[in-house]
């Protein structure tokens, strides 16, 4: 962070309207212990204030029952593009803006991968889906400037046993990485928890796509990686927003991208790729989750 010197009896920067001694002064101090140890760390810009917080969280609400709403409807034989309006219009009708629709010029509301599809797969009429496939579908909301974004795994119809477990083991990665969210601790000790439980499972995870800070704006910083190392990364403070998404892959952990899209990333060996993402604001003890 920048360090601006504050005046001690000055209204603090958080917009809390107390003075900064009694309020984010010692915080800061802390932040630059550990940048003055080489620490990576994060910005004033990063923290949100508790108006910002509740901002997300009603934002969060609708992206939620969006997601709510697809797992009731899912089903064999209906095509991404019918879950694309779904998106679409329960959204606008909760009063929010699917953050995805024409995001650096993406065409739809939402995600929606199946099997070999890492993400960005872009919902068509002509993926009808069918029993035994996963699909993940990534849903992302503005609501009042604030932004919210969670995605879930869904099996159609009774899926493969390799694929059940696949599915499983991509959302016990992201529970253990909700646990490792601790405040004064790394990134990294996080990352690194989820990509142990990875790759003790046989899997590989994407490295290229990860993470994202995300609140104010669709992605802000920092990058968050699954596949780091513990101590690395952006130091975790109260106030920050992030989201943990790991990519995992049955195979390889080797990516490419549609050349003809422009979006969708699939696994360079074929093989299936699973994701889970939840938004998670840092707290003093651990973190919540905001959506999921
Ligand atoms: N929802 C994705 C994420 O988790 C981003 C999708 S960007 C889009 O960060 F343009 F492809 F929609
Ligand atoms: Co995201």
């Amino acid at each position: 962070m920048k360090f601006v010197k504050m005046d001690r009896n000055a209204p603090c920067w958080c917009g809390s309207g107390k003075k900064y001694k009694s309020c984010h002064q010692q915080f800061d101090e802390r932040i630059r212990e550990f940048e003055l140890k080489g620490a990576i760390v994060p910005d004033r810009n990063l923290i949100k204030t508790s108006e910002d917080i509740e901002g997300i969280k009603k934002s969060a609400v609708i992206n939620m029952a969006v997601l709510d709403e697809i797992g009731e409807k899912i089903h064999p034989g209906m095509t991404t593009l019918e879950i694309d309006e779904i998106v679409y219009n329960t959204t606008v009708k909760m009063g929010g803006i699917p953050a995805d629709l024409h995001y650096e010029g993406y065409p739809k509301s939402v995600c929606t991968s199946v099997n070999n599809e890492v993400c960005h797969g872009i919902p068509s009429a002509d993926v009808i889906l069918k029993e035994g496939d996963i699909v993940n579908v990534d849903c992302s909301t503005i609501l009042d400037g604030y932004f919210s974004d969670s995605s879930r795994m869904f099996c159609i119809g009774k899926v493969s046993e390799e694929r059940e477990r696949l599915v499983r083991v991509v959302k016990e990665c992201v529970e253990i990485g909700i646990e490792h969210v601790k405040p004064w601790t790394f990134l990294g000790d996080m990352g690194s928890a989820v990509h142990r439980h990875a790759l003790d499972n046989g899997y590989s995870v994407v490295r290229e796509i990860g993470g994202h800070g995300c609140g104010l704006e669709f992605h802000e910083d920092p990058f968050v990686s699954y596949v780091s190392r513990p101590g690395t990364e952006m130091l975790m403070v109260p106030g920050m927003v992030f989201t943990i998404e790991p990519m995992v892959n049955a195979g390889t952990d080797e990516i490419f991208q549609d050349e003809d899209n422009g979006w969708t990333i699939y696994t360079a060996d074929g093989k299936d790729s699973a994701q889970w993402e939840v938004q998670v604001l840092v707290t003093e003890t651990g973190c919540e989750v905001l959506s999921r």
